[in-house]
């Protein structure tokens, strides 16, 4: 659908060629996939409203500070971002128990974790994710020590506030995954930067109510309503017009 250049495409993401140097473009697909890309499906609006609950949450997580590399939204489907180096790692956070972590640890899902626990996955392993601890990071030079201690920081930061905001709109933030970015400083300094997405599609959000799942859980286990609880979820932000 573009002359532009592809410089990567994932299962829910193309970035394209940015407009200026140091930018991409980060288009948000309506293709969902799950368990290692073995279960694959067209969610029809997935995009528009990840892109929208994306944008959002990146804004909010910047006036606290957290650098992020959002710049602009261009249009339903396309946010500028600025242009990366990628770490190969996926960090994830955990308020309460659920998903495979269950059977891991042995703990029921719903269990409320005695503090909130940070994992991290190798992305580019052999077969899937792999999870890795502190050593591995700095054994394999994917941060050094003083990139890992600031990744923590604003991870447990990005919890604390997000948790937070939505606790403010009747959901559970039960865990979610971040990916983060490095920029070269003009004297070689570096920067990260918190990349990627933060919607339904990498957080698990449970109404605080009834316990409904409002994630790509809905997917995963053909629960049916995934658009309709995407839906919900940037209804409940504020993003979308009430109707009805
Ligand atoms: O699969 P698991 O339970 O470990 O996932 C924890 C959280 O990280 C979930 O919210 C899930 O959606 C997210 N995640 C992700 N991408 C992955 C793995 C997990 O967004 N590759």
């Amino acid at each position: 659908t573009s002359r532009r250049r592809v410089i990567y495409e994932g299962a829910a993401k193309i970035i394209y060629e940015g407009p200026e140097p140091g930018t991409v473009i980060q288009y948000f697909k309506d293709d969902a996939s799950a368990f290692n890309n073995s279960k694959k499906a067209v969610i029809a609006g997935k995009g528009v409203l990840n892109n929208r609950i994306s944008a959002h949450l990146m804004t909010r997580l910047e006036t606290i500070g957290i650098p992020t590399h959002f710049l602009k939204s261009v249009n339903m489907r396309e946010q500028l971002v600025r242009q990366l180096d990628m770490i190969p790692l996926s960090v994830v956070v955990r308020n309460i128990a659920a998903g495979p972590v269950c059977q891991r640890l042995g703990v029921k899902e719903g269990t409320i974790l005695p503090r909130p626990v940070v994992e991290f996955y190798y992305k580019k392993a052999e077969s899937g994710d792999a999870l890795v601890n502190e050593d591995h990071i700095i054994a394999f030079n994917w941060l050094d020590p003083y990139e890992l201690d600031e990744l923590l920081a604003m991870a447990w930061r990005i919890n604390d506030y997000l948790n937070g905001l939505f606790t403010g709109v009747g959901l559970r933030l039960v865990d979610f995954k971040l990916e983060f970015g490095r920029m070269h400083g003009e004297f070689g300094e570096l920067y990260l930067f918190l990349a990627d997405e933060i919607s339904p599609d990498n957080c698990r959000l449970w109404d605080a109510q009834t316990g409904e799942k409002l994630d790509k859980d809905r997917f995963r286990h053909d629960l049916g309503g995934v658009i309709e609880a995407y839906q919900d979820v940037a209804k409940r932000l504020g993003l979308v017009p009430q109707t009805g």
